[in-house]
């Protein structure tokens, strides 16, 4: 395979982390991207694979750090750019009878208008390169109605609306552009809460297979929309959740 770049947003921990630990493994350079600027959380990673990482600090929600971040790693690399990963995302609950409009927009403006952004941002380097893959992390709540996350749900719902317009857009110019919208997902942020008691009765009760996903399914899944030829999968939204959402 010849070497390629693909940038992953929040890819210092959690779902991102473990795309950017499948993407390296599979060979491809991994541009790091997100406010701490850390190398993925992947204890035991082989040095090998780890210096395929190249890990920029920049906020996805500002346009001009994430211009520069990219810059950064292309001109460090010399690389043509294959793809990018929109996985760097923020969720929080409460009543929406008091959910105050900044909160509504700062859900939006991080899940929804950085997604939108930093692939304005990436069309360029990969219109370069012919076209490439940009892969969205939605989420299944996109087509469910769940107490206090209207701010959340709507936020994602937009990214399969930006994922379907941008794949229609872009098309002609070899972008494809898909989102991958998991369902409850251990990371380690939530594992301690995923475990408890009242949480797992919960999971157990919703989820077909009884068990939450790991972030690995995720990191393999998405690694393989790279590595799986197939030009005419575009514009979808591929829910991940062990069937939760449309078991009966
Ligand atoms: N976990 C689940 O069950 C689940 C289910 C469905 C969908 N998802 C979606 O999957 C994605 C990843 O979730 P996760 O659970 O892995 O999240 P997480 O563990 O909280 O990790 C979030 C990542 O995003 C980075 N980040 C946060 N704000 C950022 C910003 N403004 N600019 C750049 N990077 C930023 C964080 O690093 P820094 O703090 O260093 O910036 C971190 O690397 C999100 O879009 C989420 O909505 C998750």
């Amino acid at each position: 395979m010849k070497q390629q770049l693909i940038f992953v947003t929040g890819a210092s921990r959690g779902i991102g982390a473990a795309i950017a630990l499948e993407l390296a493994t599979q060979g491809y350079q991994v541009g790091c991207l997100s406010r701490s600027g850390d190398l993925p959380s992947a204890p035991g990673t082989s040095p090998d694979i780890a210096a395929r990482w190249h890990a920029v600090p920049c906020d996805v929600t500002q346009p001009d750090a994430v211009r520069n971040a990219m810059n950064t790693v292309v001109e460090r690399l010399g690389l043509p750019v294959a793809g990018l990963v929109n996985n760097a995302g923020l969720h929080t609950e409460q009543p929406t009878i008091d959910l105050p409009a900044e909160e509504f927009q700062r859900l939006m403006n991080m899940n929804a208008l950085s997604t939108l952004q930093v692939s304005q941002i990436v069309y360029p380097l990969l219109q370069a390169n012919g076209g490439g893959l940009i892969v969205n992390i939605g989420s299944f709540f996109d087509k469910l109605g769940v107490k206090r996350n209207v701010a959340y749900c709507a936020s994602k719902a937009a990214v399969g609306a930006i994922t379907r317009c941008l794949a229609v857009e872009w098309a002609p110019a070899g972008i494809k552009v898909i989102n991958i919208a998991p369902g409850y997902i251990v990371t380690d942020l939530n594992k301690d809460a995923m475990e408890s008691d009242a949480f797992k009765a919960y999971l157990q009760r919703r989820i077909p297979g009884k068990q939450p996903g790991q972030a690995r399914d995720v990191g393999a899944f998405v690694t393989s929309l790279f590595t799986t030829r197939c030009d005419f999968l575009t514009g979808e939204t591929i829910y991940m959740d062990g069937a939760q959402a449309i078991s009966a």
